[in-house]
């Protein structure tokens, strides 16, 4: 008998668990190859609507569709095995009422595999939270900077600049929490709400631009990389993947214009017999 080790996928109780303790390890994932390297590093991977721009080229994530979100999660769940996998909602898909979120949960659910979905949570998606956390779908919330929002607030801004934004802010975390959600992505927040927040909240707080008080740390993935000339401030660059892929493929060019590639090794040779016969 093989004494195969069995590796076991992080639940939504890991996740919970980890409020006030280590800091949860979390970036942003959107096909199959990327998701098996990041998979032994990470505590959570969110396939996220970001994919809309990172991938697809949108100009934000208000035009991300159920389809797109449903085929970047299966290549994700395909790759991964132990990181818990968190699948975003995209606009449009659950702000109308309780049934509709459910309904387009489920669907991601059942065809991705995945463990949570998360939905941006302004005061409104109490209702929504509870509602699918009673049905048996964890929920992560998302406070603060809502980039599905963008249109109605002029441009990608940091939240709580104003005592009425950042009370604002705050009661959303609270019904977030309230309603049920297993953790909540604080976004584009200075320290001191980002602080406020997490403290208020019973559930692990996970920032992005929200500073190193948070229960943990999420960045899209591509940006981390350097996949991309302009990044946000908060972003740090742990690779330089722009320069890599731009010198591979320069590099590239430069053999096949010049006839030196492909090469004996990268060429077959006509097998033996049927050369001799
Ligand atoms: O869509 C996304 O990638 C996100 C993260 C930035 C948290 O929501």
């Amino acid at each position: 008998m093989s004494a195969q080790r069995q590796i076991r996928r992080k639940t939504v109780k890991d996740i919970a668990a980890a409020k006030g303790s280590d800091p949860l390890v979390c970036l942003t994932a959107y096909d199959a190859p990327t998701a098996a390297l990041l998979d032994p590093h990470c505590d959570v991977l969110l396939v996220g609507d970001s994919v809309g721009m990172v991938v697809h080229g949108l100009d934000s994530t208000v035009g991300v569709t159920m389809e797109m979100m449903i085929l970047h999660g299966q290549a994700v769940m395909r790759a991964s095995e132990q990181a818990f996998v968190v699948v975003d909602m995209p606009f449009g898909s659950y702000e109308t009422n309780a049934d509709q979120a459910f309904l387009n949960a489920a669907r991601i659910m059942k065809e991705t595999r995945c463990q949570a979905v998360k939905i941006e949570s302004g005061a409104y998606a109490a209702q929504q939270i509870s509602h699918l956390v009673d049905r048996g779908v964890p929920v992560m919330g998302h406070v603060g900077l809502r980039p599905q929002a963008v249109n109605v607030d002029g441009g990608f801004r940091a939240k709580g600049r104003s005592q009425d934004e950042r009370a604002r802010v705050i009661d959303e975390a609270h019904a977030a929490d309230e309603a049920g959600a297993f953790a909540i992505v604080v976004e584009g927040v200075a320290e001191d709400l980002a602080t406020e927040i997490t403290e208020l909240v019973s559930c692990p707080t996970i920032g992005i631009g929200a500073s190193a008080k948070c229960d943990g740390q999420i960045l899209v993935t591509d940006d981390m990389l350097g996949k991309f000339e302009w990044t946000p401030r908060f972003v740090r660059r742990y690779g330089d993947v722009r320069t890599v892929i731009s010198d591979s493929a320069s590099a590239y060019a430069d053999d096949v214009r010049n006839r030196r590639f492909p090469g004996d090794a990268e060429t077959y040779a006509l097998s033996k017999r049927k050369a001799e016969g």
